[in-house]
């Protein structure tokens, strides 16, 4: 897929989108919390009040260790990772000054109520930063080659913190606008 054309990345978008194992999605927090989670990808096509939905609550404790969940936003992805203690090692001991998007695993972080960082979820969008597929991870079996996520469009490779190591991807994935409403739930925002 390294050679798909640019013309193709919508193709591409629904193609990765369909490769979702979790879909997760909420009702605007005016209306409070409401998470439903399905299994399939058939429902990846959001209902219009769904798209409308700006913000979700997720409960952090169900992202099994080593994997991750998605969730989609007003029809944006975004991904939970639950990092191991390689992982987050791993993303640690990066030389950050060499890398193309120069970013501390800890400034990719927020903090907890108690003003404590839990460094075992990572929170980032779901787009890839060069044309906008959805790149792959733990739970498809491909974490690229540096242990985060890998997007198969064109081939760019992101690490545990979801910094773009190798291929086209300009910057790292973003970190959406988040904050922990318990130790347990984090509430994400568009
Ligand atoms: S969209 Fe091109 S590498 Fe991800």
């Amino acid at each position: 897929m390294t050679d798909t054309p640019v013309t193709d990345a919508h193709d591409d978008i629904d193609e990765d989108r369909r490769n979702f194992i979790h879909i997760v999605t909420g009702m605007a927090a005016a209306g409070g919390v409401a998470v439903i989670a399905w299994p399939l990808i058939d429902q990846m096509n959001p209902a219009a009040d769904t798209k409308a939905a700006s913000s979700l609550d997720v409960d952090i404790s169900k992202v099994p260790e080593g994997g991750e969940i998605r969730v989609l936003i007003g029809g944006q992805p975004f991904f939970i990772r639950h990092r191991t203690q390689a992982e987050i090692a791993s993303a640690r001991n990066a030389n950050t000054q060499s890398l193309r998007d120069p970013q501390t695993d800890e400034e990719r972080l927020v903090p907890t109520p108690d003003g404590a960082y839990n460094p075992a979820i990572l929170v980032t969008s779901g787009v890839c930063t060069h044309l906008g597929c959805v790149p792959v991870g733990p739970a498809q079996g491909n974490v690229g080659d540096y242990g985060g996520w890998y997007c198969a469009c064109h081939g760019s490779h992101y690490d545990t913190s979801g910094r773009i190591r190798k291929g086209p991807a300009p910057s790292n994935l973003p970190v959406p606008d988040y904050r922990y409403v318990s130790d347990t739930v984090i509430n994400i925002s568009l």
